[in-house]
């Protein structure tokens, strides 16, 4: 492989950076001349992997590729470009992501005009795009997360000029206004009021590759809350890496709580937001979560570890005592509230004893669910060059041990709902049962439930018959 003279690699080091400079606000989108109706009679698949924020840029992207004329496909057979939108948490999203360009081979040797891109968080790590660049010639197209603006032109240039394009913006970023956008649900969509994350904890790779924090202006947030209220949206879910922090870089005096209750008065029927993390999540938030009905008694509260030594080690600021006040205080002033959380187990050189403090905090908190990962050292970040003499086999059992305590805590919550009657948001057929209805209730929990002549977008009261470890059944009344 070559490098070409334009190609704009990642470079981690200038990811790194943060400065006190504001950040430049971009209120239009223009699409070059040379550029429009590049999609004519065409169309594109966005493949998506990781987060929520994810999930909001590929429905950027998708509005992007309708303004130039291209057409939405749900499979990426006989289509004209292919967007694989990446993630990077942990290495093993990146050997998926491996598997299914190698796969999308089959489709560039039938078509050799084929465009497949490849774009996200993984086009920002140093060492996958020259992997990439020099073992996968299908991929013609490489773009980071701050590059989904310059849509159009890359297009162009791959599909007009014959050129591989690699354009990847290593900096702190922008926050861009009136970007098109293809919302992919009718019922519930996403809403951004922040961009990046500064917390560096020090096993994640968020950081790096998605720029320093950045808050839209509550202005712009709640004209999008409007404009989907309007539209008939049943739910909006508030994004960004700590939505807590949310304001700290603006200089509006505002912050979540105040943003949440102005959200929470234009009356969408259902607001939900992600994440919270443990540090800054302020007591006027859980009372304006308990003052209106229409803010979701749910809470994701990542915990990752139990330990002290361990926390302080990933950079969380928070303590096992000061995680468990604010599990309390939540639990104790938002009526019937589910609790969420993120467990990470085999941090760097973590002992057996430091991994019994997590199970013993899981042991008292009880969570409704939990996301629960081994660690993954990602190239870059403080914590891949720990000292870690712990073995992957014990960190998997470790894992295993963890999944078996908080399943059982999951299956008895969940227990407690038989007999009860909830209201769920149908999101439509159960994935396994086409006779069977889901949807979710306000506490975030999977409702699969038989009734009749029920839509999607629908709020149905629900009688649950059964709890089981990962979600309810029940009869529609
Ligand atoms: N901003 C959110 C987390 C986003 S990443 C927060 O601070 O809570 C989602 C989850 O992935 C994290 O909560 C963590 O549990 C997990 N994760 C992040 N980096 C990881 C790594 N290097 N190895 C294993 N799990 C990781
Ligand atoms: Fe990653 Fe920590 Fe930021 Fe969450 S808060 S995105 S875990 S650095
Ligand atoms: Fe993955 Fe990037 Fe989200 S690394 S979890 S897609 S911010």
């Amino acid at each position: 492989m070559k490098l070409q003279p334009d190609w704009l690699l990642p470079d981690l080091e200038k990811a790194r950076k943060r400065t006190q400079t504001p950040v430049a606000r971009i209120d239009s989108f223009v699409i070059p001349e040379s550029a429009k109706w590049i999609g004519r009679s065409k169309k594109y698949y966005i493949s998506t992997y990781g987060c929520q924020a994810n999930e909001r840029d590929s429905e950027t992207m998708a509005g992007i590729l309708d303004t130039l004329g291209f057409e939405k496909a749900d499979s990426p057979e006989s289509v004209d470009v292919i967007l694989i939108n990446t993630c990077a948490i942990r290495q093993n999203a990146t050997e998926k992501v491996l598997g299914e360009i190698g796969n999308f081979k089959r489709l560039y040797r039938e078509n050799e005009d084929l465009v497949i891109g490849v774009c996200g968080c993984m086009s920002q790590e140093e060492g996958f795009v020259e992997n990439l660049l020099a073992k996968y010639p299908q991929v013609r197209l490489i773009f980071g997360t701050h590059n989904i603006q310059d849509l159009p032109r890359m297009l162009y240039e791959v599909m007009h000029e014959g050129k591989r394009v690699v354009q990847i913006y290593s900096k702190e970023g922008e926050v861009y206004e009136n970007l098109p956008v293809h919302r992919f649900g009718n019922t519930k969509a996403w809403v951004n009021i922040m961009y990046g994350c500064d917390k560096f904890c020090t096993y994640c790779i968020v950081p790096y590759t998605r720029g320093k924090q950045r808050s839209r202006t509550m202005e712009n947030i709640l004209e999008e809350v409007q404009e989907l209220k309007h539209q008939g949206f049943k739910e909006i879910t508030l994004l960004g890496q700590n939505v807590n922090a949310y304001g700290k870089d603006l200089d509006e005096g505002i912050n979540f709580a105040t943003l949440l209750e102005e959200c929470a008065k234009i009356g969408i029927p259902r607001i939900r937001f992600t994440t919270s993390h443990p540090w800054d999540f302020s007591d006027d938030m859980i009372d304006v979560i308990a003052k209106y009905d229409n803010v979701m008694p749910f809470v994701h509260l990542p915990l990752q570890s139990g330990d002290d030594e361990i926390l302080r080690r990933m950079g969380r600021r928070y303590t096992r005592e000061s995680y468990m006040e604010l599990f309390q205080k939540i639990q104790d002033r938002i009526p019937h509230v589910a609790i969420s959380t993120d467990i990470i187990v085999g941090f760097p050189n973590e002992s057996d004893e430091q991994f019994e403090n997590t199970i013993k905090l899981v042991e008292e908190c009880k969570f409704d669910n939990a996301f629960t990962f081994i660690f993954s050292a990602r190239p870059g970040t403080p914590a891949a060059a720990m000292n870690d003499p712990i073995d992957q086999e014990t960190k998997s059992k470790r894992l295993a041990r963890l999944n078996k305590i908080w399943n059982q805590y999951a299956l008895e919550k969940n227990k407690a709902y038989e007999g009860r009657i909830v209201e769920v948001l149908v999101d439509g057929f159960s994935k396994k049962d086409k006779h069977v209805y889901s949807g979710y209730t306000d506490t975030n929990k999977l409702v699969n439930f038989t009734g009749e002549n029920i839509h999607p977008g629908d709020f149905v009261k629900v009688k649950i018959t059964k709890g089981k470890t990962f979600s309810l059944d029940g009869q529609a009344i």
